[in-house]
């Protein structure tokens, strides 16, 4: 029986400040954990990346029910290339895989699919299966499921770096004009909020180049699950320690 999960979260009193956020409007997670799963169960690793799919797809809906606006997932990074062809090959076939199966309940749910990332070296097959879900869910008012594949920060950051130095060079951007908001026009995440709550299972502690620009103010939650058991239950509890954390943006609540 579907049950909303929104009503789980207990009111929230009453806040001195406008800091205190009911729902994360922008959740970032990072998918960790599909290797070892498969190997404590003697599967190969593409297991564990089929298995991640089931996550993924459960997260998706516990996110729309939660009322997040934005959900990134971080599906593939530009150093997972150094991977072994056959796994990098499953990987690239995941989005088709994934979209083939999912995008009429995606389109049912009113979600828009974007991605965050370099085409340049994506296989044509994954290209078109996402373009084709971005096109088809591009009219789409509800919750934004942006796929960051291929997706390294400092290359981003870098490219960034590089169409504004070239504007400035051509003498279409005033170097004097760069500010914050500027910059972050040139990312591939322009026109979204930032990410407020950070998501890693598996049990590692790091950022691995993801969103480093876009994380800034962001809080952090690690959980040892590996992604294939990740469920609405572990987001509810990330959103539970989200609203529990008193976010200052470096300033004092008074
Ligand atoms: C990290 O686990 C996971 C990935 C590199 C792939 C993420 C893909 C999915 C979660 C499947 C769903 C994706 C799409 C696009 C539909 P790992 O392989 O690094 O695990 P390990 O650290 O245990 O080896």
């Amino acid at each position: 029986m579907l049950f909303s999960l929104r009503r789980l979260l207990p009111a929230k009193k009453p806040q001195k400040t406008s800091h205190h956020n009911e729902v994360p409007r922008h959740v970032a997670i990072i998918m960790d954990g599909n290797g070892r799963w498969a190997a404590e169960r003697g599967l190969p690793r593409t297991a564990g990346h089929h298995a991640g799919m089931g996550a993924l797809r459960r997260t998706i809906r516990a996110a729309g029910e939660l009322g997040i606006e934005v959900l990134t997932v971080f599906a593939f990074s530009t150093e997972n290339w150094k991977r072994p062809k056959a796994e990098v090959d499953f990987l690239m076939r995941l989005p088709q895989e994934f979209l083939k199966t999912d995008l009429p309940e995606l389109m049912e749910k009113n979600v828009r699919v974007r991605m965050s990332g370099n085409r340049e070296g994506l296989p044509l097959h994954t290209l078109q299966a996402v373009d084709t879900a971005i096109e088809k869910t591009k009219t789409n008012t509800g919750m934004i499921l942006n796929f960051a594949l291929n997706y390294g920060s400092r290359a981003e950051i870098v490219a960034a770096v590089r169409k504004i130095a070239f504007l400035a060079a051509k003498g279409k951007l005033d170097p004097q004009t760069i500010d914050e908001n500027r910059f972050n026009q040139y990312l591939f995440t322009a026109d979204l909020p930032d990410p407020d709550l950070l998501i890693r299972c598996s049990g590692e502690i790091r950022l691995s180049n993801f969103l480093l620009w876009q994380l800034a103010y962001a809080e952090l939650w690690f959980t040892d699950v590996y992604w294939p058991d990740f469920k609405g239950e572990h987001l509810l509890a990330a959103i539970e320690a989200f609203r529990r954390r008193d976010r200052r943006f470096g300033g004092i609540n008074l």
